[in-house]
């Protein structure tokens, strides 16, 4: 098996996995959360959103939350901006990087952004071009790669098309979001394939949700085209607002698990990790939806 060596793991559970959460999750836990990530070997940890509070309330915090966090060298805490005005409010809370988010769906962008697919990547040129002048580096989303909750399948040369707009306008990575999690591994390897002629390999992530319990298969699927950055969510929390019925990613202990079992390297402690999970998991007084956590705090018990 033609695996990478080194996957950059991307912990984008406090931003994706508590976006969702319908009650008030308080400032100073999600400040722990990011700083016990960091501390657990994390390099990239998705802080938050500068998105309409009226749209995503339990994002309303994230200026805060950046204040708050103790910021590591070397590594970095990247929010969601979907507009200038996103944009502006990251970099006064002094953001260093930000994501656009695009769709590959035309009416999952609409519910999501409230505008086209070319609107957004329209504001998102907007957003690159001030983010170069201002040396803030930007990360590109696309939601619904593998299908839609309003449009069903999403054909691979649509997502092409937007991860190559995404890319030249100054993206220096473009993440490939399952929202939904309904792709299965030769789907997911076959998306990787066509986005893979417009994008390099090296520029590509995987963001796979699990709501059918297929993320893990799918991200080894991609390991093996060489995708070799993955997005995961600490206890495998989260959802997006406009993805009814979706869940998490794919939870960070399964998959520093898989990697670490496969002598691949990520520099993450998954003792820590879990840690993490379980702190979160009790402000929000339910169990970790990791199956690797509930393992190892099963032999923690022991
Ligand atoms: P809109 O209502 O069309 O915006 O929302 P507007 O431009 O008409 O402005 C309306 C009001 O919002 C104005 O305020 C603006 O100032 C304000 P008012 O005059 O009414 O008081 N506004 C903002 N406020 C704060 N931050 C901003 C901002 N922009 C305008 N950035 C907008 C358009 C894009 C803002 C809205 O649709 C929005 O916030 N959408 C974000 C939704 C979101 O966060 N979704 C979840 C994240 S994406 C995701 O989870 C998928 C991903 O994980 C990948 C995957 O899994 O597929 C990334
Ligand atoms: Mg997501």
């Amino acid at each position: 098996m033609n695996i990478p060596a080194y996957v950059k793991v991307v912990e984008v559970g406090p931003r994706d996995g508590l976006q969702n959460e319908p009650f008030r999750i308080p400032t100073n836990a999600k400040v722990e959360l990011v700083d016990r990530l960091a501390d657990a070997g994390l390099s990239v940890i998705e802080t938050g959103s500068f998105v309409s509070p009226k749209w995503v309330p339990q994002m309303n915090d994230t200026a805060e939350v950046l204040a708050a966090i103790k910021q590591k060298p070397g590594t970095r805490y990247p929010v969601l901006a979907p507009n200038i005005e996103g944009f502006r409010r990251a970099v006064k809370a002094g953001a260093k990087e930000v994501a656009v988010f695009a769709a590959a769906s035309e009416t999952f962008s609409r519910k999501n952004l409230n505008c086209s697919i070319e609107e957004s990547l329209q504001r998102f040129n907007e957003v690159c071009s001030a983010a170069r002048s201002e040396g803030i580096t930007v990360r590109g989303y696309i939601s619904c790669v593998l299908g839609c909750p309003y449009e069903g399948k999403i054909d691979a040369e649509a997502v092409a098309r937007v991860a190559g707009q995404l890319y030249d306008s100054g993206c220096y990575e473009v993440s490939l979001g399952d929202t939904i999690g309904v792709g299965t591994p030769l789907r997911a390897r076959r998306l990787v394939e066509t986005v893979a002629r417009v994008v390099p390999m090296e520029c590509l992530a995987a963001h796979f949700h699990d709501t059918y319990g297929q993320a893990l298969a799918n991200v080894l699927a991609v390991l093996e085209c060489g995708v070799a950055v993955v997005d995961a969510s600490v206890a495998g929390l989260g959802g997006c607002p406009y993805a009814p019925g979706a869940s998490g990613n794919v939870a960070t202990e399964d998959l520093l698990y898989c990697l670490h079992g496969m002598d691949v390297e990520t520099g993450v402690d998954l003792e820590s990790v879990a840690a993490a999970g379980r702190f979160i998991c009790s402000e929000l007084g339910r169990d970790p939806g990791s199956k690797v956590s509930k393992a190892l705090s099963a032999r923690l018990a022991q």
